[in-house]
């Protein structure tokens, strides 16, 4: 079998997991490696005042090198702050809106994808496979055939593709689209990012479909596909069975004092719809006054990206907000809403998901959305809580069984809210029993298996 080698802006080596930043991405892929052996290539995380970056960093685990490279405090502007998460970011997940184009940011973001490419390259052997990851490294694999590489590059994308109509408000999309011709197999998280790939790429001649998952462009055909990420569902709901008669997990069941417990997990950012939901929990509790004091809505929201102005922004948004509702509608015995800044570990989380009747995942664009199959994944079999999952999630292409929402329509995820917390405990697990055994076939092994198994005979 080949090696593998693996390309993301963020590494997670497995000893330091605890301080990792949460993240879909690092959760999903450290199994594929272990079992091929290989590279994981990425930023360490750190900047230098240095005017190039330090040589790679190497750190051998078992059959896995982990190479980290710092960058310059220019280029984690640049790039990371700058155009990958300013100007991707928001394109992406459709907010025309808040996308900030600067050309020098651009200019860092196709330049830190070449300085990529340029030590990537002397640790490759010839039959490796390149898988890289992600919004932050589209680029990267014209750099590498630039540099007369010839090996098969992979790409998957986490995070949602846009229609045409969006993408192309992006002055650099035709580089950006070019890029993506470059790989031998291109990977959506859904039918429908991929249908909006196939748009863009006819709508200014880039490239042009022959089959549903064969593209021509440059000369030569590439693939594409949609591949929907999963999660290690059997091992997440061990870990809730276990976790759920922990000392933390019941010590957050006793101060519950009997209400039920609503759930949200996202990390602060605006695509997660949260300012939305609280504005949603705020008008189920409004509409039925038979609920105060009776549920607890738990909303875990990790920092994310404080550099960036419009998430610094929000942090103090959903403060405000939380606090103004729990103002508004507490009694001196109920905080109707717990509104945590930190991160808290899956293992936590995952006892957390099952104490919960209700999770609410409510994006108002997600590329999948992990939370929303974990939840599934943590619940009892015997007594399921409900998931609330909008529509514009990718996961909402796979969980059927959940109560589909628009996000944008608070009284009608209000609805939702209060459908889910009367509903019967037979239709609970008839809905949950569904989306378990989706998840169950449909996990992150098998997810990997399938890009990887395409990729090799692209
Ligand atoms: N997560 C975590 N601790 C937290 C919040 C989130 O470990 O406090 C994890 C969560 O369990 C999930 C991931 O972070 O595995 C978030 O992935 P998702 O696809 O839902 O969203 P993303 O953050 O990647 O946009
Ligand atoms: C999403 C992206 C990942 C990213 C993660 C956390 O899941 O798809 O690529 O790593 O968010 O964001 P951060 O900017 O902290 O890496």
């Amino acid at each position: 079998m080949s090696r593998l080698v693996i390309i993301s802006n963020r590494v997670t080596i497995p000893e330091k997991s605890a301080t990792a930043p949460a993240g879909g991405l690092a959760v999903a892929l450290q199994a594929a490696l272990e079992e091929r052996g290989g590279i994981w290539m990425g930023w360490s995380g750190k900047s230098s005042g240095a005017k190039e970056p330090a040589e790679l960093h190497l750190i051998e685990r078992g059959n896995i090198t982990y190479a980290l490279t710092d960058l310059t405090k220019t280029d984690v502007e640049e790039y990371y702050h700058g155009f990958a998460n300013r100007v991707l970011w928001p394109i992406c997940h459709y907010r025309l809106d808040l996308a900030e184009y600067a050309r020098k940011e651009m200019a860092g973001y196709f330049r830190v994808n070449r300085f990529f490419a340029h030590r990537l390259a002397p640790l490759l052997k010839p039959d490796d496979i390149i898988w890289v990851h992600d919004y932050h490294l589209i680029p990267l694999a014209a750099e590498l055939r630039r540099m007369g590489i010839k090996n098969r590059i992979g790409f998957f994308l986490h995070i949602p593709w846009p229609p045409a109509d969006v993408l192309f408000a992006m002055p650099v999309h035709e580089e950006i689209m070019r890029g993506l011709t470059h790989y031998d197999l291109v990977g959506f998280q859904t039918v429908h990012d991929l249908s909006n790939f196939r748009g863009c790429l006819e709508r200014e001649g880039f490239g042009s479909a022959v089959s549903d998952t064969v593209f021509s462009a440059n000369g030569a055909e590439f693939r594409g596909n949609f591949y929907s990420i999963g999660i290690e569902t059997a091992a997440f709901a061990e870990f809730a069975r276990k976790s759920a008669s922990g000392v933390l997990v019941k010590k957050a069941r006793q101060s519950l004092e009997g209400r039920d417990l609503i759930i949200g997990v996202d990390r602060l950012d605006y695509s997660k719809g949260i300012t939305q939901r609280i504005d949603a929990y705020e008008s189920f509790i409004t509409r039925n006054p038979e609920q105060h004091g009776k549920v607890t809505y738990l909303q875990i929201t990790p920092k994310s990206r404080s550099e960036v102005p419009e998430y610094e922004q929000m942090q103090r948004t959903v403060a405000e907000q939380a606090g103004r509702v729990n103002g508004a509608l507490g009694a001196v015995d109920w905080v109707p809403i717990r509104y945590i800044n930190k991160s808290i570990g899956r293992p936590i989380l995952a006892g957390l998901y099952r104490l919960a009747k209700i999770g609410l995942v409510t994006p108002l664009r997600d590329g999948m959305n992990l939370v929303a199959k974990e939840f599934v994944a943590a619940q009892d079999p015997e007594d399921p809580g409900v998931l609330v999952l909008s529509r514009f999630a990718g996961a909402a292409q796979e969980l059927k069984g959940a109560l589909l929402v628009n996000p944008y329509d608070i009284e009608g995820t209000g609805h939702a809210i209060a459908r889910g917390l009367t509903m019967g405990r037979e239709e609970r697990i008839q809905r949950w029993r569904g989306m378990m055994d989706h998840l169950l076939e449909h996990d992150v092994t098998r997810w990997c298996d399938d890009f990887l198994k395409d990729l090799t005979a692209a």
